[in-house]
């Protein structure tokens, strides 16, 4: 790793002093949507992550005790070098390393602030394999808004949330949303629990007292999507069949002390439907949902399966289910690109409250726009944010989806969402930048639109007409 030392780093990173993962990138401040160079490392989190390598796969052995909360893990790690290394880093925050081979061969390591920094026997070049075997009782981490993620306890066992940073609380990572990775997941647990994690669930072993669970994720995720639940559920096994004609299974796990209904759980196949219509088809193997009583106070898109706490609100439904393609498959690579993934998210449930009785995109666009200059609303801009305490601010989310309903007003609701379903089509299970969204909709609609993403998403203040 070199060192990042640009002027988007904030005070707490250049007081943390660490080294960066990153490649040295244009400050974002700089960066507008129409900027030819896009970077292709996250600007906002310049300790996370490593540019040196790509990660392919991991694959993920936990042993986990609900009662003492204590973890003991393995995790395999297939990676392609972009260079010669002769060190890598891996993130990973608390928890204790007994052990590193990379190829087989042992590897020294050490740790530094929440990096783990690996050095091989001999230099990794193209592909290589790190397995780290580590142990103890996981963390939370508590996110620069004050918000709970990492690996949060339950009273009955432990989830794993991940956005922004909080993988790395359980799982040794190339932890930064470019890098997107397959899965497999064996959880140990005692069989008085459920295991939950991404994907589909493809084992089962029953071992003494002990059951192993196995999950296999075989789409592309990034590391903040990844997630495993413990802890007492009532598992719900259905089906459900995508406008491709492709049926796909359904695994619902929700925690018996929420009021979740059967009604509730059946709600996920008539969003799944309406979404599909509005952005194309399902991206995909599977679906479902996690609902576990986690003291946090939001929903997350955890891939193929998102979590809510302690209930779910068809709103809430809609959002979480609209990020599996805007977010999850489409994912961004600098976290200041966020609204590609809230913006979206929050006009999908526009577009439901339309379709039942509720405003149009339109009506919510008034009343947003309504708001005196003065207003949160717009301040900073959507990708104008250099503290991460900005990330799920209401710019984000609202002037995110404003942003959209902006685009469509210029360009008309036809080309609009032809414009939706190019983007999700064209970067299925892939990495996405604003600009990227940018030309597809110049190209799709024949207009110079810059000027007004320009607009909405970069400059400070309430834009002046739309
Ligand atoms: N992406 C989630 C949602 O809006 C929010 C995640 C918030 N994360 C956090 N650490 N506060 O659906
Ligand atoms: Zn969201």
């Amino acid at each position: 790793s070199r060192p990042l030392v640009t002027s988007t780093l904030t005070g707490l990173a250049l007081l943390a002093g660490l080294t960066a993962g990153g490649a040295a990138a244009a400050p974002a401040s700089a960066a507008t949507p129409s900027d030819r160079s896009a970077p292709r490392h996250d600007t906002l989190f310049p300790t996370q992550g490593n540019a040196g390598y790509q990660v392919r796969h991991y694959d993920v052995a936990l042993d986990y005790d609900p009662v003492l909360n204590h973890l003991d893990a393995t995790t395999t790690v297939r990676a392609t070098a972009r260079r010669t290394l002769a060190s890598f880093h891996l993130d990973l925050e608390g928890l204790g390393v007994s052990a590193v081979t990379v190829d087989g061969e042992p590897a020294t390591f050490t740790r530094r602030g929440t990096e783990l920094v690996v050095t091989p026997a001999s230099p990794v070049d193209g592909r290589f394999r790190a397995v780290v075997a580590y142990a103890g009782t996981p963390q939370e981490h508590t996110d620069t808004d004050g918000s709970t993620e990492g690996w949060v306890r339950t009273a009955d066992g432990a989830i794993a949330l991940g956005e922004p940073v909080g993988a790395m609380t359980w799982l040794p990572s190339n932890n930064t949303p470019g890098d997107k990775a397959t899965y497999a997941f064996h959880v140990r647990a005692p069989s008085t629990v459920q295991v939950v994690a991404n994907g589909d669930l493809v084992d089962r072993v029953v071992d003494g007292t002990d059951t192993t669970w196995e999950w296999r994720a075989t789409d592309p995720m990034a590391t903040y999507l990844a997630t495993v639940a413990i802890g007492k559920f009532d598992v719900e096994e259905d089906t459900t069949t995508s406008i491709t004609g492709r049926t796909i299974p359904i695994w619902s796990f929700t925690d018996p002390t929420t009021p979740v209904t059967p009604e509730t759980r059946a709600g996920l196949k008539d969003v799944l439907r309406f979404e599909e219509k509005r952005f194309g088809a399902y991206p995909f193997t599977s679906t479902g949902m996690v609902v576990d009583n986690a003291r946090v106070g939001y929903a997350l898109e955890t891939q193929t399966r998102p979590f809510y706490p302690g209930g779910v609100d068809t709103g809430t439904l809609v959002h979480e289910m609209a990020h599996q393609w805007f977010g999850d498959s489409l994912t961004l690579v600098d976290w200041h690109d966020i609204w590609l993934a809230e913006g979206f998210a929050t006009y999908a449930e526009w577009l439901w409250d339309a379709k039942h009785g509720g405003p149009t995109p339109a009506e919510h666009f008034a009343d947003l726009y309504a708001r005196p200059e003065s207003d949160g609303l717009w301040h900073p801009s959507p990708r104008g944010f250099t503290d991460s305490a900005d990330l799920f601010g209401t710019p984000v989310y609202a002037r995110g989806a404003m942003t959209l309903q902006a685009l469509r007003e210029r360009v008309g609701s036809r080309d609009f969402f032809a414009i939706v379903k190019a983007w999700a089509k064209a970067h299925r299970h892939g990495s996405v930048h604003t600009q990227q969204l940018v030309r597809l909709s110049e190209r799709i609609s024949g207009r110079e639109l810059s000027g007004l993403f320009r607009r909405w998403l970069d400059v400070e203040g309430k834009p002046a007409g739309y």
